[in-house]
């Protein structure tokens, strides 16, 4: 089975030791950085009681569970749980690990053994934001190709990547033109506000 690349976060909003959740195709993703700045994405629960690794701590290069700290290691297997701190954890207690990815500034996951790598995007991280509704991107001057929407904010060329999240709401990742001045990305970034305004009074 092959699966497309979702982006998923800007790689500059997840520093070294930083864990965050994200949403990919409806499953909780735990997605962190380790002390080397190794990328893991991880579903985002533990192997012992289910608590959510997206609110755990990042030591190193292992992340560890905030309920009873059990660690688990790069490839996800169990490293340490430190109510039985002499015992070798099975094999068997594991996270399952999808693959995660660096391209253009964005963080991609893929679930399933991805079909290649991600779309090549141009531009500069500019900033995330989610939308409860789907944008009219023909309505807002954009063209779009699969997951990519393509346009232009006071005269800056955008790019934006489409994060689906469960109950039609969105996560939008955009990039901006690299040679945009600091105002220049101040009106982008308000019109992209503005079009989050109009997607979501269009609900009303
Ligand atoms: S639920 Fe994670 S260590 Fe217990």
């Amino acid at each position: 089975m092959t699966a497309a690349w979702t982006p998923v976060a800007l790689a500059r909003d997840l520093p070294r030791l930083g864990v965050m959740p994200v949403c990919v195709d409806s499953i909780d993703v735990a997605l962190w950085r380790s002390a080397s700045g190794r990328l893991a994405a991880w579903a985002d629960r533990c192997p012992h009681r289910g608590m959510r690794l997206s609110h755990g701590f990042v030591r190193g290069e292992a992340l560890s569970c905030i309920y009873h700290g059990w660690s688990y290691g790069a490839d996800g297997h169990c490293l340490r749980i430190p109510a039985h701190p002499d015992l070798a954890p099975p094999e068997a207690i594991r996270v399952p690990v999808f693959h995660a990815t660096e391209s253009s500034g964005v963080i991609w996951v893929a679930p399933e053994v991805p079909d290649g790598m991600p779309a090549t995007v141009e531009g500069t991280a500019l900033r995330s934001l989610t939308v409860e509704a789907a944008v009219d991107w023909g309505a807002a001057g954009f063209s779009l190709s699969g997951q990519i929407a393509r346009g232009q904010l006071s005269g800056v060329g955008v790019t934006i990547l489409m994060q689906p999240l469960p109950n039609g709401r969105f996560v939008l990742h955009a990039l901006a033109e690299a040679t945009a001045s600091p105002s220049a990305m101040t009106q982008v970034s308000r019109g992209l506000e503005d079009m989050r305004r109009q997607a979501e009074g269009a609900l009303a």
